[in-house]
């Protein structure tokens, strides 16, 4: 049976990108959507070559479960953020239980929660002077960053690094690691 899964994105979406190329070569797994609530995205032109449907919706069908059911009727076994920045509600947390990952750009639980993406979480480790970062894909529940970690990986930092570097590190890590992970829980 081919896996199908449904990426979410607010940004330049670099990362579904990465992840639509990474299963364009194999034939068991099918990317059906990417869904974004910011009609301004980078993401929407970034993919339009590739030829998936992007869905853009808003805050309010994603907080009274219209979107839910929009979902639901696409029959994900995976939904996948990258870059996604609203909270999810726990009405869409209940309603695809296990099914919903997120990548944060830290090695949570430092530098996650709300207000926390990009490069403000560069920010608050380049000034916490941590000497390592990395990223963290984990199931999403109803708080910010907190949900169960699936997966950790750790890059380096000198005091030489700078945010762009920093950042530039942390990238490298999420493009390698994000789809092979999307592929160990979809074949276990
Ligand atoms: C990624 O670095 C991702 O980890 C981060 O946003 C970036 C999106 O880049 N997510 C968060 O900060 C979530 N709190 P992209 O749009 O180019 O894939």
């Amino acid at each position: 049976m081919v896996k199908r899964i449904i990426l979410f994105a607010s940004g330049s979406g670099t990362n579904v990108e990465n992840i639509i190329k990474y299963f364009k070569r194999n034939p068991r797994v099918e990317v059906v959507n990417v869904f974004t609530n910011n009609p301004k995205a980078g993401v929407i032109g970034l993919i339009r070559p590739m030829k998936i449907p992007v869905n853009v919706f808003d805050k309010a069908q994603l907080n009274n479960g219209l979107l839910n059911h929009e979902i639901a009727l696409l029959k994900p076994d995976l939904i996948v953020l990258a870059g996604f920045l609203l909270k999810i509600p726990l009405g869409f947390i209940t309603a695809f239980s296990n099914k919903i990952i997120n990548i944060h750009p830290s090695l949570l639980p430092k530098h996650g929660g709300k207000g926390m993406y990009g490069d403000r979480v560069h920010q608050s480790v380049k000034y916490a002077g941590d000497k390592e970062t990395g990223i963290s894909i984990h199931f999403v529940n109803e708080h910010y960053d907190k949900g169960s970690i699936i997966f950790q990986a750790k890059t380096k930092i000198g005091e030489e690094d700078n945010i762009q570097h920093i950042a530039n590190k942390v990238q490298q890590l999420e493009y390698k690691h994000y789809p092979e992970v999307i592929e160990n829980l979809l074949f276990p």
